[in-house]
């Protein structure tokens, strides 16, 4: 799960998705950028997170790296932006395969400079997505 900060969207997504999948499967988040590493999620993430049963607080923010784009089959950005950070990275087709937009044809919206009713939306659009995510990852 990738977003800009790794403090907002990205951690959201990384503990919705863990909480509909079993331990056999790693699910893990990072940021294009670095500003942020080693700092704890939002507190506004946290707590809409906590709001529904989600745990994200353990989490720490931190830059991607070439080494996930190997390790990981499925790489979901959050919005354009992320896709085209993450695509610079990229050495190789096999890499920039595993690139997918979350939402498919939408970005998740960052709600940084926002409040908490946008804090809600983001969870309710990654919810949504990581549903159908876990549904096919799950059963096929
Ligand atoms: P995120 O949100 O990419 O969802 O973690 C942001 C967090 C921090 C900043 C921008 C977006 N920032 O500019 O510091």
């Amino acid at each position: 799960m990738v977003c800009l900060g790794n403090i907002c969207r990205s951690p959201l997504a990384e503990g919705i998705l863990k909480s509909k999948l079993n331990s056999t499967f790693e699910v893990d988040s990072a940021g294009t950028g670095s500003w942020h590493a080693g700092e704890q999620p939002d507190h506004r993430s946290i707590n809409i997170a906590k709001k529904f049963d989600v745990d994200i607080s353990y989490q720490r923010a931190r830059q991607i790296s070439l080494d996930d784009l190997e390790k990981f089959d499925i790489i979901f950005v959050m919005d354009n932006n992320n896709k085209k950070d993450v695509l610079a990275l990229c050495e190789n087709d096999i890499q920039r395969e595993k690139i997918q937009l979350i939402l498919q044809e939408a970005n998740v919206p960052d709600p940084y400079y926002g409040d908490e009713k946008d804090f809600l939306h983001v969870f309710n659009l990654l919810d949504q997505a990581c549903e159908t995510i876990a549904k096919k990852l799950l059963h096929g």
